[in-house]
C-alpha cells in the first residue's frame, strides 16, 4: 500500500521512518504547505513525490491511503477533502478539535463510503491484546483500580501553547492515559472529576482526572505538557497488579502479586517504531472493504472526543474553532 503524508512536522518524520523499514508497505508522497520543504523532507526518507500543497498529494492517483500529521485545528479541512477526493485516511490524535468535527467527518466518510481512522496507536499494537488476555486469566484478580500518567515538557511549542492550533495537554498527551482507561476497563463511566491549570494562553498545561466506572472500578489520570515526568500505567486488582514500563510504548509488561516483587517481565514483540501496527491495520481494513478498523471503532473515537468536550467544559477551555 502506498502512503502519501500531509504534513512534514515532527511526527511525520517517525512515520515516514517507519514506513521506509515496512516491507509491506511504503511512503509514496509527502505534501506541505512549503515545496521546499516537501522536497527536503522527501529527499531525507528517500520518498518519491514532494507537493507543495496538500491539495497536490490528494490529486495523486496513485496515493492509497492518506496519513494526517497536521495540528489538531486542521485536522477536519484535511481529512474533508481527503475524504472528498476519496482517499482513506488516518488522522493523527486528538482526531478532531472536538465531537461535532468528529462526528461530521464520520459521517461524510459513511456517505462517501471512505474509510477513516484515528491513530491512536496504542490501540493497534499487541501489547494491548497481550494485557487482555493477562486480565482474562485472572492472574491479578478482579480489576479494582487503574492509574496512569503521561508527561513531556512541550511547553516550549507553539501547537501546544496555542489555542488557535488547538493546544493543550489533554488533545496531545491527555488522550493517551483516556485510551488506556477505555482499553483496560470496559466498564461504562458513571461519574468523573477533574481539575486542571492552565497555562498563560489560556490551555491546559497539567491536569488530573477521576472516574468511577459503572462497576464500581476507579480510574485516576494525569497528564501534563508542562513537566518532563513519569510516564506509566497500573492495573490493580484484588491479588495483584500489571505495571507498564512506558504508557504509550510499552517494552514490558510486568506482573506483580507481591508489592514490587516482579513475578513475570512479558515482552512485547520486536517492532519498528510501534507506528507499524496502525498502518498495517488500515491496509486490512481497507482490503476487506472496511470503513473503520475494528481496534479504534469510530464508536471508540467519538466517546472520548466527547470526554474530551466535557473535561474542557469543566476546566473552562475553548478553542476559537470550537
Ligand atoms: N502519535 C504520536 O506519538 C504523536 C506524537 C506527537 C504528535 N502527534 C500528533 O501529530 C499531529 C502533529 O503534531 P506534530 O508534533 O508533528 O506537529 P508539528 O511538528 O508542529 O507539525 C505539524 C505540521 O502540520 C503542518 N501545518 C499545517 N498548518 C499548520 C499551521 N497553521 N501551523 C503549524 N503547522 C501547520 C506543518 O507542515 P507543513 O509546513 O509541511 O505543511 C507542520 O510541520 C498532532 O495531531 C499531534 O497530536 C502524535
Amino acid at each position: 500500500m502506498k502512503v502519501g503524508i500531509i504534513g512534514a512536522g515532527h511526527i511525520a518524520e517517525k512515520a515516514a521512518t517507519t514506513l521506509a523499514a515496512m516491507e509491506d508497505m511504503e511512503c509514496l508522497a509527502i505534501g506541505s504547505r512549503s515545496l521546499e520543504k516537501a522536497r527536503s523532507f522527501a529527499s531525507m526518507f528517500g520518498i518519491e513525490r514532494a507537493y507543495g500543497s496538500y491539495a497536490e498529494l490528494l490529486a495523486d492517483p496513485d496515493v492509497e491511503l492518506v496519513y494526517i500529521a497536521t495540528p489538531h485545528s486542521h485536522h477536519f479541512a484535511v481529512t474533508r477533502d481527503a475524504i472528498l477526493a476519496g482517499k482513506p485516511c488516518l488522522v493523527e490524535k486528538s482526531f478532531m478539535l472536538n465531537a461535532t468535527e468528529a462526528a461530521g467527518i464520520i459521517g461524510l466518510a459513511r456517505e462517501k463510503g471512505v474509510f477513516v481512522a484515528e491513530a491512536m496507536w496504542t490501540r493497534y499494537m499487541p501489547v494491548r491484546e497481550m494485557a487482555l488476555e493477562l486480565l482474562e486469566s485472572g492472574i491479578i484478580g478482579k480489576p479494582v483500580t487503574l492509574s496512569a500518567s503521561l508527561s513531556y515538557n512541550v511547553s516550549d511549542k507553539e501547537r501546544v501553547l496555542s489555542p488557535e492550533l488547538g493546544g493543550g495537554a489533554l488533545l496531545d498527551l491527555g488522550v493517551y492515559v483516556l485510551n488506556f482507561v477505555r482499553m483496560y476497563c470496559g466498564s461504562p463511566i458513571r461519574d468523573l472529576s477533574t481539575t486542571c491549570i492552565k497555562a498563560p494562553t489560556g490551555v491546559d498545561a497539567s491536569e488530573a482526572i477521576t472516574f468511577i466506572h459503572e462497576d464500581g472500578t476507579l480510574s485516576s489520570v494525569q497528564a501534563s505538557a508542562f513537566s518532563q515526568g513519569e510516564n506509566f500505567g497500573v492495573i490493580a486488582g484484588t491479588t495483584g497488579y500489571l505495571e507498564f514500563d512506558d504508557l504509550i510504548n510499552p517494552k514490558h509488561i510486568k506482573v506483580c502479586r507481591k508489592r514490587h516483587v516482579v513475578e513475570q517481565e512479558i515482552p512485547v514483540p520486536q517492532q519498528i517504531t510501534g507506528f507499524e501496527y496502525q498502518f498495517r491495520a488500515c491496509r486490512d481494513a481497507i482490503a476487506a472493504g472496511l470503513l473503520e478498523p475494528s481496534q479504534m471503532p469510530h464508536a471508540e473515537t467519538l466517546y472520548i472526543m466527547h470526554l474530551m468536550d466535557r473535561l474542557r467544559a469543566q476546566w473552562g477551555v475553548r478553542f476559537p474553532g470550537d
